[in-house]
């Protein structure tokens, strides 16, 4: 990611690993009482919408007053998960954000988004991240996946993967919607973050919801700039850690035979 400059955020003080202080103090009652109407907004439509998972572990997590304080969050987090967060000054390069993940830690922008982007902001701000990602890190079994998920980036690094892996990741991570006993709901962050994707995903007649299979995901391509046409629906948090375990290698291998294939 070498357009790093170019990136919104401050990136001015960082460490080797891109890690920032969070300097809490230094939100303005503007940005708390922003935040505070996106984390309402949110949370009236997770009932029917999240996954249980997501749910509960939010409603653990006392994040609704305002902007949450990293550091006190990172105390539970290590000891429920081992997990903490990372505070960054915005989006990290692929290797950083795969290291950061490989060791339980999970990088957060500091930043938050202009009144004026309340429906919808292009990069990741403190909400999309706060929110989104670090709840259901709270949940052992997701909390692994993610750091699984991190060793594998490493990995597809060095076997050129990583367009495919990428794909993974936005397709359940950031898109991911889950069968549950109430009907499909969402897990991703990407969706759970949004006020307006979050109930196109999982009631809209428009998309299309295709069981989750591996190699069909990471062949998948996807756009960034519009809500997805498809989402991968996942039986269990099981399925996905047990789809995701074998190594990649020959995967990738595949993949990219049949990209060369259709070039
Ligand atoms: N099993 C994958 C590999 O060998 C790594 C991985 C784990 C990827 C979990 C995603 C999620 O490359
Ligand atoms: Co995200």
């Amino acid at each position: 990611m070498e357009e790093t400059a170019k990136l919104r955020g401050n990136y001015r003080n960082i460490g080797p690993d891109y890690a920032v202080e969070q300097r809490w103090a230094g939100y303005t009652p503007e940005d708390h009482a922003l935040y505070r109407r996106l984390y309402e907004r949110q949370s009236a439509l997770l009932p029917h919408l999240a996954c249980a998972e997501f749910n509960t572990a939010l409603a653990g997590l006392d994040a609704a007053k305002g902007i949450p304080r990293f550091d006190l969050v990172s105390q539970r987090l290590r000891r429920a998960t081992g997990w903490e967060i990372v505070p960054v000054p915005g989006l990290v390069p692929d290797e950083v954000f795969f290291e950061h993940l490989a060791h339980k830690r999970f990088p957060v922008t500091v930043w938050l988004r202009k009144p004026e982007e309340f429906d919808y902001v292009v990069e990741p701000d403190v909400f999309h991240d706060f929110f989104g990602h670090v709840p259901l890190l709270f949940d052992p079994a997701y909390a692994d996946h993610m750091c699984e998920y991190g060793k594998g980036g490493l990995k597809a690094l060095r076997l050129g993967g990583l367009k495919y892996l990428a794909r993974l990741y936005w397709y359940t991570i950031e898109f991911g919607l889950i069968k549950t006993e109430d009907g499909v709901r969402a897990y991703g962050a990407g969706l759970l973050s949004s006020g307006g994707e979050l109930g196109f995903s999982v009631q809209s007649p428009k998309p299309a919801r295709r069981p989750f299979e591996l190699m069909t995901v990471m062949a998948s391509d996807y756009h960034i700039d519009s809500y997805q046409d498809q989402y991968f629906v996942i039986e269990g948090f099981g399925q996905l850690l047990e789809e995701t375990a074998p190594d990649f290698t020959p995967l990738y291998a595949r993949l990219q035979q049949q990209d060369k294939a259709a070039a």
